[in-house]
């Protein structure tokens, strides 16, 4: 869960590095540091906080170095320090590695090294592959001390290697952690995303698990863990870097509510035919005789895309004729499901680099059934290990707090359950085709409610000092209770629970009283009686109710202290529409609390750790 990024070409390495390092601090923002290699001198900055203080750090530092690597951290072993900043050294300082996973067994390495006399200054696990390098190097060949440093290690790893002794290559190495070259003229990368890489290429190459690879000024040199040379096509990224820039707005996660309208047209396009209600989803073909045979489903990812499989369960069993189940990754890859060649999983994932996720999909993988990805990423690790993959066309999500990429995946989710249906037999065109013309109006009305903006503004300035909510829905709109419970823990810092509504007066309504606000999400289009009793319940109890709902009438404004309204719909908009006020809402309360937004204390946009 950290960024790492490596540099060999003729740029000034310190402020490419720099640069690099705040496009990857999403992924763990606790230290930082560099390391830049000017002729056989090697040059070492970290400090404990965000990049602005390592560039505060390294200011006045003129540096000609032209090769370095950058590192920014999500503690895992050892707290966030300067000494157990990256990039960590041998002895002698003389060869600096950074690390994004972890090393599982690095405990005996760690011990028997300092038996061996070896001088280690962190608490980290990354440390013990610095000393393993420096036992296996004789100053000629780093990239074969580096396999040969690797080889005992377990757990998972992307690494990039300087060699004082070895000043124009940078070697990088990837087992279980993302890692992406860029090739440029005269000039290569290395980094943990493609994102940080489009300010400086649209070429790369991804490494796969077990692969390493020598970065030098004209070239890349690309080997398995046995040393044979691999040769691997470059691919062509369409991103554009300026969409992974703020464009004027205060923060990214706002940038990004304010472009689902796109997130979500973008990916639905040229994937159905309005006129006759079918589906078109090539990537999926390979699977077409697979999905015929499915006798159950299991939805598996993890966090905010974990709630996007919930909804799809809620809408898919409206007409599968098949057991769906959902789980989290984290446990459905260690609670031993029944797997078979007839079981279809579905991984969700934004970033296709989740440990848990990856985790779930090898465990079913192994047990022979098929797996279909749906990820944002393009190339992620879940890419390469699923039978097919779904893109959403979100576009790069910088914000740790999720809100494009969900309703991207609501969008693909909708998609696939009518791809599926109709291959089976289960939904003809003719019955997709009222659900494909409401989806294709999903953007106009997703605008239509962000221009709700400043109203929610202004019930943020009521309820910003709150320090605990409610979140209620029922049937599809429970899953976007627990999203809306999720965005404002993780970027306010209020306590924040969701409930299905019906389980209200089996607990949590113990909580209710005059100080606790509770949003409570109703739809006409299902359990509408059912949800208004709930209201009635909390306002029993003195409770204050904020009712999000699109059928509004006297009743709800009775018994309602505040309301947002949402536009009518299909039930395929419902939980999309619906989610969009609560990201609002959230973002607004972390506004005016001061949070930082965009990187959330204790989180980081991918977790690739388990
Ligand atoms: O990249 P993924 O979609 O696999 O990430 C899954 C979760 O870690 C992610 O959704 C997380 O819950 C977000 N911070 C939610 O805003």
């Amino acid at each position: 869960m950290c960024g790492i990024v490596g540099y060999v070409g003729q740029r000034p390495a310190k402020e490419l590095l720099l640069e690099a390092l705040k496009h990857l601090e999403y992924r763990g923002y606790d230290s930082a540091g560099i390391a830049l290699l000017e002729g056989n001198q090697l040059f070492l900055a970290k400090r404990a906080g965000k990049v602005s203080e390592l560039a505060e750090l390294v200011s006045k530092k003129s540096s000609q170095a032209t090769v370095g690597l950058g590192h920014t951290r999500w503690a895992t072993h050892g707290p966030p320090t300067d000494s157990n900043a990256h990039p960590h050294c041998d002895c002698h300082q003389k060869i600096a590695v950074i690390h994004n996973g972890i090393i599982e067994n690095y405990l005996p390495f760690k011990e028997e090294l300092q038996a061996r006399g070896h001088l280690f200054r962190s608490q980290t696990d990354s440390e013990v592959i610095a000393h393993l390098i420096e036992e296996h190097y004789d100053g000629t060949n780093l990239l074969e001390a580096v396999k040969r440093a690797l080889h005992p290690l377990r757990g998972a790893y992307a690494i990039a290697v300087l060699a004082a002794d070895s000043p124009d290559e940078v070697v990088v190495a990837r087992q279980g952690s993302p890692l992406v070259l860029g090739l440029g003229q005269n000039e290569n990368f290395a980094a943990s995303d493609i994102p940080t890489l489009l300010a400086f290429t649209k070429t790369v190459v991804f490494l796969n698990d077990g692969e390493l690879a020598v970065l030098r000024r004209h070239g890349v040199e690309l080997v398995d863990r046995e040393g044979r040379q691999i040769y691997r096509e470059p691919q062509q990224i369409e991103w554009n870097a300026v969409t992974a820039y703020k464009q004027g707005y205060k923060h990214f996660m706002l940038k990004e509510i304010h472009e689902q309208p796109l997130a979500f047209a973008n990916t639905l396009q040229n994937r159905y035919e309005l006129g006759t209600g079918r589906i078109i989803l090539p990537e999926l073909h390979t699977l077409t005789d697979k999905i015929h045979q499915v006798q159950m489903v299991y939805l598996t990812a993890m966090g905010t895309a974990y709630y996007a499989g919930l909804v799809a369960k809620y809408l898919w069993r409206e007409f599968f004729k098949i057991p769906i189940a959902v789980e989290l990754a984290s446990e459905f890859r260690y609670s031993k499901p029944y797997l078979d060649e007839h079981t279809l999983v579905i991984a969700i994932s934004q970033s296709g680099e989740t440990a848990d996720t990856l985790g779930a999909v090898r465990e079913a993988r192994a047990r022979g059934a098929p797996v279909i990805a749906i990820v944002n990423v393009a190339g992620a690790t879940l890419t390469r290990e699923s039978d097919a993959t779904l893109y959403t066309h979100a576009g790069p999500e910088i914000s740790v707090a999720s809100t494009k990429a969900f309703v991207a995946q609501l969008a693909a989710l909708n998609l696939l359950g009518f791809f599926i249906a109709q291959q089976r037999g289960w939904l003809s065109t003719g019955q997709t085709r009222p659900a494909i013309e409401s989806m294709a109006r999903g953007p106009t009305l997703i605008e239509q409610l962000l221009q709700k903006e400043h109203e929610i503004a202004r019930l943020a300035q009521i309820f910003y000092e709150k320090e605990h909510f409610l979140f209620l829905g029922r049937d599809l709109l429970y899953p976007i209770a627990l999203e809306g419970a999720l965005k404002l823990k993780e970027i306010s810092y209020i306590h924040a629970e969701g409930y299905a509504a019906g389980e209200l007066k089996h607990g949590p309504i113990a909580l209710i009283d005059a100080q606790m606000p509770t949003v409570v999400l109703v739809t006409k289009e299902s359990v509408y009686e059912k949800v208004f009793s709930n209201i009635e319940e909390v306002k029993a109890r003195r409770g204050i109710v904020i009712t999000v709902t699109d059928s509004l009438n006297r009743e709800i404004e009775h018994v309602s202290d505040f309301i947002i309204e949402i536009p009518q719909s299909s039930r395929w908009l419902v939980p999309i529409l619906f989610v969009v006020p609560l990201q609002l809402f959230a973002y607004h309360i972390a506004d005016l609390r001061g949070t930082d937004i965009d990187q959330p204390r204790n989180l980081a946009k991918s977790v690739t750790v388990e």
